[in-house]
């Protein structure tokens, strides 16, 4: 043992007057994180002698770590240390970097008679975040990322990236921003472009609102969303001074009205200030705000507002415009064929024009076969037929997606049965008239002929005027 650290120490003397340049290479880590060291040309040098130690100590003695060719090899167990190295390759691995790990490393390694020796400076790196806590849209961040320099060395390059990828700055730190919900996330200080730092920020907010209005029609459900950003709890919420979460109704012309306020109790929930209709999904403290109904109706066009406010006076809304697709036709449900009948398919103005409408006529329709102006709203049938009755159906397309559709049914009735009731009243009406006036006529000619009979009578036999006289 003595001999070989004595031999060993010729050639660290030999190997320092020869290998070692000087230069320092330069670690950054963070308190609590793990480090990798990485010494030049890790990998493949199995055949080498490796050790790992405090700079100024004998490497040979008590080392951090070392590594033999036979594939021995040891980790220090001091208390400093205990169970916190390890070494992966050549690499030095130091987990839950402490204060008194900041200091310089030397790495010797020894492959045959060459010895090389490495100097390896782990330096602070400190990443903060203010306000620690969750945020709400237009709050004031600071994110700092700051690492110690080496003496006569400049500072390390140092950026940031936000959770979506973009590097944001590398200017000076700390970095202060007012944030929006696309903020929330992970944050990650670069620092010398392999040491990364992330620090994760919350920014309470509502999902985004629908791009496009929700369609809806008498035989069709409407939801009208409104749910908190993905991985936000009610608890959150209620921790930020929640005061106010409520849903109002601005009708197309009228006055907003408002239709339901969560009461914020535990559990919270939904209290209805107006008869509505509409439902909100249960359970709002599962972040879903979401109003529903199994059937459209024609009142619930208009916009939806759907607004969370704070004690900090921060509101946040998001509002959903819902639209109600109809059917009209000029000719009402129940009708006689032979008119001309125009049905109108609308959301009532002019239907925008990434959508497409497709009307479906009844299946017995000769209609269904040859639809001429199919895809517009209006749709005429200059002579309606009893085969036109039935259910018509209109749908609202989004390219490849239906959106809503609605229906009508119609009751056609033949022309010709209604021109028989028409005859066969007529005829029913003559023939009383006809027996009534011949019932008339009838007791005419009895009237005269007993009159006659009289007269006749009178004459022919007259009362023998004695028979009074008796
Ligand atoms: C909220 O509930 C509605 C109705 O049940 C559902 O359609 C919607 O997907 C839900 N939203 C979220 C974000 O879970
Ligand atoms: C149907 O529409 C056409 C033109 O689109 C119009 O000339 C006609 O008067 C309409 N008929 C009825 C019954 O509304």
């Amino acid at each position: 043992m003595e001999m070989r650290n004595v031999c060993h120490s010729v050639f660290l003397l030999l190997a320092a007057l020869t290998s070692f340049t000087g230069a320092v290479e330069v670690k950054y880590a963070q308190l609590g994180e793990t480090a990798t060291i990485r010494p030049p040309g890790d990998g493949g040098l199995s055949k080498c002698y490796v050790y790992w130690q405090l700079k100024g100590k004998d490497p040979h003695t008590n080392p951090l770590a070392w590594r033999n060719p036979l594939g021995g090899m040891g980790v220090s167990s001091d208390d400093q240390w205990k169970g916190r190295l390890s070494l992966s390759g050549d690499s030095l691995i130091i987990k839950d970097v402490q204060e008194t790990d900041f200091q310089t490393i030397v790495f010797e390694r020894t492959c045959g008679f060459e010895t090389s020796l490495t100097e390896h400076k782990l330096l602070k790196l400190t990443v903060s975040v203010n306000p620690s806590s969750p945020l709400l849209p237009g709050d004031t961040l600071s994110l700092s990322c700051s690492a110690e320099t080496l003496q006569g060395h400049k500072g390390p390059e140092i950026h940031w990236l936000n959770p979506s990828g973009e590097t944001i700055e590398k200017g000076p730190q700390p970095l202060t921003l007012k944030v929006t919900s696309q903020d929330s996330g992970q944050w990650i200080c670069v620092c010398e472009k392999e040491n990364t730092s992330k620090v994760s920020v919350t920014v309470l907010d509502l999902s985004p609102a629908p791009l496009h209005p929700q369609y809806t029609s008498k035989s069709w459900p409407l939801t009208v969303p409104c749910s908190l950003s993905a991985n936000i709890a009610w608890q959150q919420i209620k921790e930020k001074d929640v005061q106010e979460v409520h849903w109002h109704f601005v009708p197309e012309s009228g006055l907003s009205q408002r239709l339901f306020s969560l009461s914020l109790e535990d559990p919270p929930t939904w209290k209805a200030d107006q008869n509505s209709e509409l439902r909100p999904v249960p359970d709002p403290k599962k972040g879903n705000l979401s109003l529903t109904r199994s059937r459209g109706s024609e009142e619930d066009q208009g916009d939806y507002v759907c607004t969370m406010r704070f004690k900090n006076g921060v509101s946040l809304n998001r509002t959903v415009h819902v639209e109600v697709l109809q059917i009209t036709s000029s000719l009402g449900t129940e009708f006689i064929s032979g008119q001309q009948l125009n049905l109108t398919c609308s959301i009532g103005h002019p239907t925008p024009s990434d959508l497409q409408l497709k009307w479906v006529p009844p299946e017995q329709s000769s209609l269904s076969s040859l639809a001429p102006d199919r895809h517009l709203g209006h749709f005429t049938i200059p002579q309606v037929g009893t085969g036109d009755g039935g259910k018509w159906r209109c749908e609202l397309w989004r390219s490849d997606t239906l959106l809503t559709s609605a229906e009508i049914t119609l009751k056609i009735e033949s022309r010709l049965s209604s021109w028989m009731l028409v005859v066969i009243c007529s005829v029913t009406v003559i023939v009383i008239l006809l027996l009534i006036l011949s019932f008339i006529l009838y007791r005419r000619r009895q009237q005269r002929r007993t009159h006659l009979g009289r007269r006749f009578c009178k004459c022919k036999t007259p009362k023998p005027k004695g028979f009074y006289r008796t």
